[in-house]
């Protein structure tokens, strides 16, 4: 089976959704309200089960092949920054759709802006959506670059710089509108009890477990 031919024709698909999915999050710098118009005009196209069930067959699809190309090709120069970045987006598709749908179908939660700036606004968990979401993004970016630079060496310096300016800002952006940093953020009280409901008991116990360890 051709993995590389599969990953490369799939990525078109996938690239473009993910293209879009950033672009309405960078939405939410000017507003929830922004962000909320973008999600629901790309709702139109995939919000079904034809397009829906298709997309989640194209994660699948890239995962499968990601994996596949991680243990058959050989890892030098840029192809070792293209496969810690696709491993990356291996773990971060798997968590972030698991969750995704989680949210909609178990919890019956809305998976809109407050959805996702739920996560950084559950204080035990700040760090790690902001370390999860903030590497999904800026691998997503450094993944492009590297495949860009495998295969056009010629590229000019300008356009490498420029690339990793792009992602920079691009991954910041997104992290300062989720995390509240841009204006004061509304969240519905459902969304902390989500949140709660699924990591709640977990930190608790960690709490404890600190304490047991700092008493002994
Ligand atoms: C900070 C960055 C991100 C945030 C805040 C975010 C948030 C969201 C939200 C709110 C949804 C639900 C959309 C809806 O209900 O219509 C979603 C779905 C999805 N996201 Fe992200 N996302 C981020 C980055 C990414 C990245 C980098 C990828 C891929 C590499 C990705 C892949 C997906 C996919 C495939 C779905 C669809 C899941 C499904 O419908 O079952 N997301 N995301």
């Amino acid at each position: 089976m051709n993995w590389e031919f599969i990953h490369r024709c799939n990525s078109v698909v996938l690239g473009l959704f993910i293209v879009t999915h950033l672009g309405v999050h960078l939405m939410a710098v000017v507003s929830p309200e922004a962000h909320s118009d973008g999600l629901s005009t790309m709702r139109q196209y995939y919000a079904n089960p034809i397009v829906g069930g298709a997309l989640l067959f194209s994660v699948a699809i890239q995962i499968v092949s990601g994996v596949a190309e991680l243990i058959l090709l050989p890892k030098t120069g840029w192809r070792v920054v293209r496969n810690f970045s696709g491993a990356y987006l291996i773990l971060f598709m798997v968590v972030h759709v698991a969750s995704v749908n989680y949210a909609r179908h178990v919890d019956y939660v809305p998976t809109d802006y407050y959805w996702a700036a739920g996560a950084f606004a559950y204080a035990p968990l700040t760090i790690a959506a902001t370390i999860f979401y903030g590497l999904g993004v800026f691998s997503f970016f450094a993944h492009m670059i590297a495949v860009w630079a495998i295969y056009w060496k010629s590229m000019p310096e300008q356009i490498f710089a420029a690339s990793w300016l792009v992602a920079l800002s691009i991954t910041s952006a997104i992290l300062l509108a989720f995390s509240g940093a841009l204006y004061p953020i509304d969240m519905p009280a459902y969304v902390t009890e989500h949140y709660e409901g699924m990591f709640g008991s977990l930190f608790a116990l960690l709490e404890e477990w600190l304490q047991n360890l700092s008493r002994a």
